[in-house]
């Protein structure tokens, strides 16, 4: 196997990467900082960028980072499931039994929300995530489920998150209540240049090699055909590694890497 072929005690570009150890781009940077302004306001946020860029990673990172005895975080993947079944779960994680219909679930979740933050003192944070397909009337919906006191306050922090095209949806005129509401929006952007071969090096390290494995040429040809994407990065140089080991040499270098894009279709 290529990892004891290079001395890695795990896979370098291992999913279940710890949110501790994530990579600190600048646009990493940035989203936190605005999340902790979003903290401060409370209220609607949102996070755009192409896939792959780490808006899941990064959003996992600031989950953790909250204080569990002031904050509750519920985690919503929109990509499947009716909107029914959302306002459900969202009722459910809030622990409420869910009602049946929608005019009292609405009620029922605009209660729990109020109790958690009057009463208990707990902000809660609602992260919904692949929000881009989202339908118009569900955005309508969330306006409404998120007002309080006609809009004068903010007991909760809802982040959404999804593809670039999000923001363009939001900007419709029929969405644009929502939109006016937001306090923090920020477009995601992928690694630069200097970034990606520092992005290589931090993931290599924490797999346990830290001597160079990759030339001048093929960090230039790597950053290049994955565009800063980072699971495009972890794809691609895990490709090379493969094909570096399976060639027997010590280092990756341009033609590995172009080999390596034609495999891995990037
Ligand atoms: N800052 C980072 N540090 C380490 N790995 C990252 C970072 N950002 C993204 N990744 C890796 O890139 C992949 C894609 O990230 P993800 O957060 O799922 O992107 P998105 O949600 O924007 O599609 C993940 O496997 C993740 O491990
Ligand atoms: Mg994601």
């Amino acid at each position: 196997m290529y990892k004891s072929f290079f001395g890695f005690q795990q896979a370098p570009f291992d999913k279940g990467i710890d949110s501790s150890m994530l990579f600190q781009s600048e646009a990493y940077k940035e989203v936190l900082a605005r999340l902790d302004y979003l903290k401060t306001t409370r209220g609607f946020g949102l996070i755009t960028g192409d896939p792959g860029v780490g808006k899941t990673s990064t959003l996992r990172v600031f989950a953790d980072s909250l204080n569990p005895s002031l904050y509750k975080v519920m985690y919503f993947p929109m990509s499947s499931g009716t909107t029914m079944d959302f306002y459900r779960g969202l009722a459910f994680s809030l622990g409420e039994q869910p009602k049946f219909r929608k005019v009292e679930l609405f009620f029922q979740i605009q209660n729990a929300i109020t109790d958690l933050y009057d009463k208990r003192r707990i902000t809660p944070v609602f992260i919904l995530d692949e929000m881009q397909s989202a339908s118009a009337q569900f955005l309508h919906d969330l306006s409404i489920i998120f007002n309080f006191d006609m809009d004068k306050r903010n007991p909760f922090i809802l982040i959404l998150t999804g593809l670039p095209t999000l923001a363009n949806r939001l900007a419709l005129n029929q969405n644009r209540s929502l939109d006016q509401r937001l306090v923090t929006r920020f477009h995601f952007s992928p690694l630069t240049p200097d970034e990606v071969r520092d992005y290589i090096k931090h993931r290599f390290r924490h797999a346990g090699v830290s001597r160079n494995l990759i030339n001048e040429n093929a960090y230039e040809a790597i950053s290049s055909s994955t565009g800063g994407y980072p699971r495009l990065v972890g794809n691609l140089v895990t490709q090379c590694l493969i094909l570096t080991f399976q060639k027997q040499r010590d280092l990756i270098d341009e033609e590995i890497v172009f080999a390596a894009s034609a495999e891995a279709g990037i």
